[in-house]
């Protein structure tokens, strides 16, 4: 019960439904549950961010959903205030919800710029805003960041995705730096390749699959479940003095 007694709001959570793929945040939801958390699902997509929550609560414990779009700072309101007449307090943020985009620079339109900004980079920081005030109250929270092993390194490929990445990577730092006296831990989580939902259409492709594996000296994809491993840490009392950094869960990836 490595969480027992906290309360974790996850972004990006809604693909975690038993026998589909999982998703990190879906991922997530569950196993923070099984590990004594109370969680709140928030997710643009309803349909499997309830069923989601409906099949935790049903066999594994505490959970709810509420529908957020991470760009609008009205919706974070919104879950917030959930979050605590639900559960009457919050003490993990994990900021999962993404999209992908895979165009290079001269491909990048203004449009695809300005979403992937918007969704990862803007999305992120507003979550931090929304919850900064309970957890400097409360003096302690831990907020984790999902960037990307895109937001260490460049590639031939999904330029504003690669940047926005980057910028989740340094608004934790500033978060971490800003409010480490508050008691707020802030850390960013720094995945490879995995199998998931939003990764699925790009990694069915045989070639652009390959193209990627012969770079990962594990050779193979990783799983949901390997990166919430690595956020369950961050979210939890084991990791009490590590903040501002960059963990990384790229099969090698990155180490070459
Ligand atoms: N899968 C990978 O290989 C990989 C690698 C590195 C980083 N990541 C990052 O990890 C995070 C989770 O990725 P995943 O692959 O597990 O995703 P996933 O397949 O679970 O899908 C992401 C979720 O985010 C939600 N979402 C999208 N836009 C949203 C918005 N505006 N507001 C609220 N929710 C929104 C989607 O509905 C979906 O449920 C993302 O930030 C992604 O960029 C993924």
């Amino acid at each position: 019960m490595r969480l027992e007694n906290k309360v974790a709001l996850i972004t990006g959570g809604a693909n975690g439904v038993k026998g589909d793929l999982m998703g990190f945040g879906g991922a997530c939801a569950w196993r923070f549950v099984q590990e004594g958390a109370k969680v709140v699902i928030a997710d643009l997509d309803a349909s499997n961010g309830e069923e989601t929550a409906k099949q935790i609560k049903k066999e594994a414990g505490n959970a709810e959903f509420i529908r957020l779009d991470v760009t609008k700072d009205s919706d974070w309101k919104s879950a917030v205030d959930f979050t605590i007449k639900a559960y009457g307090k919050l003490d993990i943020l994990v900021n999962c919800a993404g999209t992908a985009s895979v165009e290079r620079v001269e491909d990048t339109t203004e449009e695809i710029w300005d979403a992937q900004m918007d969704v990862h980079a803007k999305g992120a920081l507003l979550g931090t805003q929304a919850v900064l005030p309970l957890m400097i109250a409360h003096g302690s929270g831990s907020i984790i960041n999902l960037s990307s092993i895109n937001g260490l390194i460049g590639s031939q490929s999904s330029t504003a995705y690669h940047a926005a990445k980057g910028a989740v990577r340094l608004l934790t730092k500033n978060t971490a730096i800003q409010h480490a006296k508050d008691g707020v831990r802030a850390n960013s989580v720094h995945p490879g390749y995995a199998d998931t939902p939003m990764t699925k259409p790009l990694f069915s492709d045989e070639d652009a699959l390959a193209l990627r594996l012969n770079k990962v000296p594990l050779g193979r994809l990783g799983t949901a479940d390997e990166i919430a491993n690595g956020i369950i840490y961050l979210a939890s009392d084991e990791s009490s003095f590590v903040t501002g950094s960059e963990l990384v869960i790229d099969g090698g990836m990155t180490a070459q």
